[in-house]
Parts: structure tokens; C-alpha cells; sequence
């Protein structure tokens, strides 16, 4: 290692996946003053190329493992398939480095557990890339809700809905064992994330959940401007989930997360809590920048919708990684071994447990 955690010497960074991942995350760690991004590895030799010369990269490697086994590395960012999420970031923390992991942290509890193991007992960073709470318009209601509150909050819908949108069709996106499951784990982690964050970090404790794969089967659904990494070239997962989660405070969150369906959704994030005093709503049709939220309250005994002025100016990848950078600089990592990503795979998982069994799974 060529810095410990308080050294004013340079960062230096390896970037694992060279897809809209990795290069997000590259871009990010450019804009940083002493950090340095020193190699990428991927399978696709064009993007290594135009990355190295862009990035004015030396090293580019078509194995993640010759970017583990360097020893003048401080930071691993994983941006690969979700199945090698727990076997890089392992082997990074167990060399010593910090992880920056793409989300879902892992495909299964049992893999993110793992990971949050070698995480602590290397005492290493592990973050993950959590961005969609980063959103200005995520970050006032949840000011909001910690100033002004809407009481208690008893039940929450929760979704991410396409009508076709799911990413490279035939993909890796669409291999059971390349990415542990379909819509859910890709888009769930954001919904789930921002939600219980807005929530104040409630535990979920029993999940009932369906999930359907008729039009990803069907040949319906395909995102048409993606490419992705090659998968089993069969679509093996669900493209719609729907699940009734039980929270421990007696709460509950209705949550519905698609990649396809016939249906006018085109892109559209949504999050509703119904407090005894009030409610708010964040709806975000097509990464819409502004007008996506609206509180609801009983106020001189009329009711009153309020329109709050939020402007999203976008970045969030980038202020997911400055944050991260911040924590490895700092020295003090309690709390940042991926331990609050995991509840998040463990609910996923769950959702998966009990899709396939038919009945509710307790966590
Ligand atoms: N935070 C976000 O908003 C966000 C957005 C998109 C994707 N993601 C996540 O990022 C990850 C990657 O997604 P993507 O869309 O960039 O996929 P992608 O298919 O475009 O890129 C995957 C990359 O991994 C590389 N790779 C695969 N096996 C490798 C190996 N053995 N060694 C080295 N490199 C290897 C591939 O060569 C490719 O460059 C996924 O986990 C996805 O869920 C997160």
C-alpha cells in the first residue's frame, strides 16, 4: 500500500468493469484532487483502449485479478456483473485494499455477509454505490421528515416500473448466474435503499412477494440503448416483482419493481409514506429533474398540498464516491464495512425465497 489513511500521498485507484458502471465511476474518482485512477481491467479490449487514452491509463488488464494482486493500490472499484461483486471485493479486502462495490452488494445474504466479514476483520472500507438517495429531491424529504415529520409513518408504496426496459435482453443482466435475478435486484436496491433511509433505517422483518418473467420470455421489454457484457443469451429471470414487506415497528411498504409491462409506467420511480399526520410523495417519471414531490397535511381542517421548489442537478455517482473517498481519508471506518448494505440484499433475497416457495419468509 502506498498511503495509510491520514498520508497526503495520492490515492490510487483500479477499476474493475469498463460498461456505464465502471466508467461512471472512473469519471468520478478523476474529478477528485489526489486521487488517481492507475489501471482498469474488463474483457473488451476497444474500451480498455479508448479508457487508457482518455484517462491517460498505463495499465489495463482483461482480469480483475492482476489489479488485486498490485500492491501499489489503495482503492478496488467493482463494477462487473453482480455474481463477482462478493469474490472481487473479498479478495481486495482480504489484500488489503478498500472497496467500492456497484450495487447489489452481493447476489445472495450469505455472499454480502461474507463480504461485510472480510470488510471488518481487515478493517477496510466497503461502500456501495447507493446514488439515487443522493438525489436533492431524496435529500429534502428526508430533511422534511426530520424537521417537520408527518407522524407516524404506517405504510409506504414503494416502485420502479418501465414498460420496456429491460437492460440488453439476453445479457448478463438476464442470466440467473451472472446477476442472482432480474428487475429486483437491479432496480430494488435504489428503491429499497432510498425508502428505508427516508424511513429512518427500519428492519424489515417478513416479506411476501411474487415474481413474473412472462415478457422477458416473450421477447417483449428490451431497453434498446444498452450493451452489455454477454450472458447465457437466454432470459432466465423475472421481470416484475411484487412484494409486501412487514417492517419491526408494525409498519408496512407495498413495493413493485418492473423492468417491462404494457402499461403507460415509462421509467417512473415513486415513493409514498402515509404518516398519521401527513404524507409525502416522490415521483420521478424519467429522472425528471424537478416537480417530483409533494407533502400532503390537514391544516384549519382543509386539506393542503404543498409543491416544494426542488431542483435535482444531477452527479449523484459522483458525490456517492467523494463521500466514500471522504471515509477512507478519514481513518475512522466503524460503520462503513458494508454492513448497512447488506439488509438491503438480505430483504432482496428474501423477496426471491419467497417468490419461489409461495409464502411469506421471515428475515
Ligand atoms: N449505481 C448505479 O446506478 C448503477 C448503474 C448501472 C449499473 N450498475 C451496476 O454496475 C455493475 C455493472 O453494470 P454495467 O451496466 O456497467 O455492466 P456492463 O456489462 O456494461 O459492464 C460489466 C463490465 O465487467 C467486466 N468484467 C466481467 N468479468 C470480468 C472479469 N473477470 N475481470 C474483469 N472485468 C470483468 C466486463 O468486461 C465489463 O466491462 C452491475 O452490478 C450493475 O448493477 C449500477
Amino acid at each position: 500500500m502506498t498511503s495509510s489513511p491520514l498520508s497526503p500521498a495520492p490515492l490510487r485507484v483500479g477499476i474493475v468493469g469498463t460498461g456505464y458502471a465502471g466508467t461512471t465511476a472512473g469519471e468520478a474518482y478523476r474529478a477528485i484532487p489526489g486521487v488517481e485512477v492507475v489501471a482498469v481491467a474488463g474483457k473488451e479490449a476497444d474500451r480498455l483502449a479508448a479508457l487508457a487514452a482518455a484517462w491517460d491509463v498505463a495499465d489495463v488488464y482483461p482480469d480483475w485479478e492482476a489489479i488485486v494482486a498490485r500492491d501499489d493500490i489503495d482503492i478496488v472499484s467493482v463494477a462487473t456483473p453482480n455474481a463477482l461483486h462478493d469474490v472481487i471485493s473479498i479478495a481486495a479486502l482480504r489484500s488489503g485494499k478498500h472497496v467500492f462495490c456497484e450495487k447489489p452488494l452481493a447476489i445472495t445474504s450469505e455472499a454480502a455477509r461474507a463480504m461485510v466479514a472480510a470488510a471488518t476483520e481487515n478493517d477496510r472500507v466497503l461502500e456501495v454505490a447507493f446514488n439515487h438517495r443522493r438525489r436533492a429531491d431524496v435529500q429534502w424529504a428526508h430533511r422534511y421528515l426530520e424537521e417537520t415529520g408527518v407522524g407516524r409513518i404506517y405504510h409506504a408504496r414503494a416502485s420502479w416500473k418501465r414498460r420496456s426496459g429491460i437492460p440488453g435482453l439476453t445479457s448478463w443482466f438476464t442470466s440467473r448466474d451472472l446477476a442472482g435475478g432480474g428487475a429486483l435486484i437491479d432496480l430494488g436496491p435504489h428503491v429499497i435503499d432510498s425508502l428505508l433511509y427516508l424511513m429512518g433505517e427500519p428492519r424489515v422483518v417478513a416479506v411476501s412477494a411474487v415474481a413474473h418473467g412472462e415478457l422477458g420470455r416473450a421477447g417483449y421489454g428490451a431497453m434498446d440503448n444498452r450493451e452489455q457484457m454477454a450472458g447465457s443469451g437466454r432470459f432466465e429471470v423475472e421481470d416484475l416483482v411484487s412484494a409486501l414487506l412487514r417492517l419491526e415497528n408494525g409498519a408496512s411498504v407495498a413495493l413493485e419493481i418492473s423492468w417491462a409491462g404494457h402499461t403507460a409506467d415509462d421509467e417512473d420511480i415513486s415513493i409514498e409514506l402515509l404518516g398519521v399526520d401527513g404524507g409525502l410523495r416522490l415521483f420521478v417519471p424519467r429522472y425528471k429533474p424537478q416537480d417530483t414531490l409533494w407533502v400532503y397535511r390537514q391544516d384549519a381542517g382543509a386539506p393542503v398540498t404543498m409543491r416544494p421548489a426542488v431542483t435535482v442537478p444531477g452527479g449523484e455517482h459522483g458525490l456517492v464516491i467523494t463521500e466514500f473517498i471522504d471515509v477512507v481519508r478519514s481513518g475512522d471506518w466503524t460503520g462503513h464495512h458494508g454492513e448497512f448494505a447488506l439488509h438491503r440484499t438480505e430483504i432482496i433475497d428474501a423477496c426471491y425465497r419467497s417468490a419461489a416457495e409461495g409464502k411469506e419468509v421471515t428475515l
